[in-house]
């Protein structure tokens, strides 16, 4: 059989990765695709710029409409990021009838309704396992090897850059920005690395996990999302005297006809699994009805292992050239035609338990004042302790554990307790997050 062609639009940290991987793996990745693959062209914006993968045996150019209108070209592999020129490639890759193969999260979490429309119509294939947990095959689980469960809850740390800094910050006190700076020299980071920092990413992947698990259209405006910019030093010290790290998680939980989507820091137990996914590792627990917790854990980031699952899916389109179109995997995992409209919850009806900060000064009847403000939403206090005295004006940090409360409660309260003249700064708040026991270290 004669070689399938792609064109490669993006050839920065995984375009580069996944040339390389093509051509180091050729002769088994032929064996298992059953048909050798051939890069024909590839699309960058400077064409003259050095890159870290061998451009001797294509064509380079700084048009990606060239590479989407070619004709001998099979599979477009968008590997640019970005979403209005991204959106633009891949429907002009759709009207010339190419399969497309995307890492873009943000593509698929935004325009991927409109974009799996157009493909299903012209019984075209868009693959997008890169686009969430790097090199973890959650896609391929969750649409094909957890197919016979109903999917009731999906929680992970799914931004590796949040999870390397967080982690660094943990373990060796290394400061935020300096953290940020290696996460981009390592190329986790996204173009603009507030996406990662300010959980817009992780919300881009819960999107897309959300709609496969649970088989509701791809929503990305009704996921609540915070960042990780707000997490102190202290909040990660103090989080651990009471046996808690804190983690980048993305939730997404189904019950009584409700779907909860969120994307924020939480403290977890520190002898949870989840504690224990270090530096750009990601890791989704899936729980299902049948089957109970999995725990589906690997590199989230990073030229090989984001190059791996985009070869994967290369090699899925080469094997489905030859399938019907209707006898496919769906895209979104339920029939098109069979996607609920379940209600997405609002942030504020979510129940959890908090851990908060509250810097204050060290007088009679401060530590009365918050309990009455608490007591009076309704709220209980699981423990608290004050770090440090002061003699004074200087404040003292108040770390607090409540238990679980109605988050309407807690949004209501902390204003009130930000209003007392013997608070001095913004309250933190952080969700303490309940997860499966049974994935304990112990
Ligand atoms: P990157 O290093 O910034 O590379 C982007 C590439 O796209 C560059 O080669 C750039 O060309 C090219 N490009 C940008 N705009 C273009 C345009 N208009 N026309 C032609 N080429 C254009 O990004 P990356 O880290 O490889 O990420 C690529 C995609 O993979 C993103 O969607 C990202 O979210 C996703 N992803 C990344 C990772 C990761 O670990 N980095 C993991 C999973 C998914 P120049 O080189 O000439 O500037
Ligand atoms: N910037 C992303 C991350 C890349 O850090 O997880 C992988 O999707």
């Amino acid at each position: 059989m004669k070689p399938v062609q792609i064109g490669i639009i993006g050839l920065g940290t995984v375009g580069a990765g996944t040339v390389n991987l093509l051509d180091k793996n050729a002769e088994e990745i032929t064996r298992r695709a059953g048909r050798q693959i051939s890069i024909k062209a590839v699309a960058v914006n400077d064409t003259t710029k050095q890159r870290a993968c061998d451009i001797s045996d294509f064509k380079l150019t700084d048009n990606p409409f060239e590479v989407t209108d070619d004709p001998q070209i099979d599979i477009i592999v968008e590997l640019m990021g970005g979403e209005s020129t991204a959106r633009e490639v891949a429907l002009r890759a759709l009207e010339h009838d190419k399969h497309i193969v995307t890492a873009n999260k943000a593509l698929i979490a935004v325009h991927g309704n409109d974009i799996f429309d157009v493909a299903m119509k012209k019984g075209l294939v868009v693959a997008f396992e890169a686009a969430v947990a790097g090199g973890i095959s959650i896609i391929k689980v969750l649409r094909e090897g957890l197919t016979g469960n109903r999917i009731e809850r999906v929680i992970g740390i799914v931004n590796g850059t949040t999870n390397f800094i967080l982690s660094e910050m943990h373990k060796k006190g290394s400061p935020f920005s300096k953290v940020l700076a290696e996460a981009q020299r390592l190329g986790y980071a996204e173009s603009d690395p507030s996406f990662d920092v300010e959980g817009i990413d992780a919300a881009h992947k819960l999107t897309i996990l959300s709609s496969i698990a649970f088989g509701i259209p791809l929503d990305f405006d009704s996921i609540y999302v915070e960042g990780i910019t707000d997490i102190h030093q202290q909040d990660i010290a103090y989080a651990k005297e009471f046996g808690y790290s804190i983690k980048h998680l993305g939730i997404a939980k189904q019950h009584k006809g409700k779907i909860e989507l969120r994307v924020h820091p939480c403290l977890i137990p520190a002898d949870h699994l989840l504690s224990n996914v270090d530096g750009v590792m990601n890791a989704i627990l899936v729980h299902g009805d049948a089957v109970g917790p999995t725990l589906h854990y690997g590199a989230g980031a990073g030229a090989k292992p984001t190059a791996s699952s985009v070869v994967a899916d290369i090699v899925d389109v080469v094997r489905t050239l030859t399938t019907d179109p209707e006898n496919r995997v769906p895209h979104l995992a339920f029939q098109p035609g069979h996607l609920s409209h379940n209600k997405c919850g609002s942030i504020g009806d979510v129940e959890t338990a908090y851990y908060l900060r509250l810097l204050a000064l060290d007088r009679p009847g401060v530590l009365a004042d918050i309990a009455r403000i608490l007591g009076e939403h309704k709220i209980s206090i699981d423990s608290i302790r004050q770090k440090g005295t002061s003699s004074g004006d200087d404040p003292v940090s108040i770390v607090i554990l409540t238990h679980r409360t109605i988050e309407s409660q807690m949004s209501r309260a902390i204003p009130e307790l930000e209003r007392l003249t013997t608070i001095k700064e913004k309250v933190v708040r952080i969700r303490i997050e309940t997860i499966d026991k049974r994935v304990q270290t112990n």
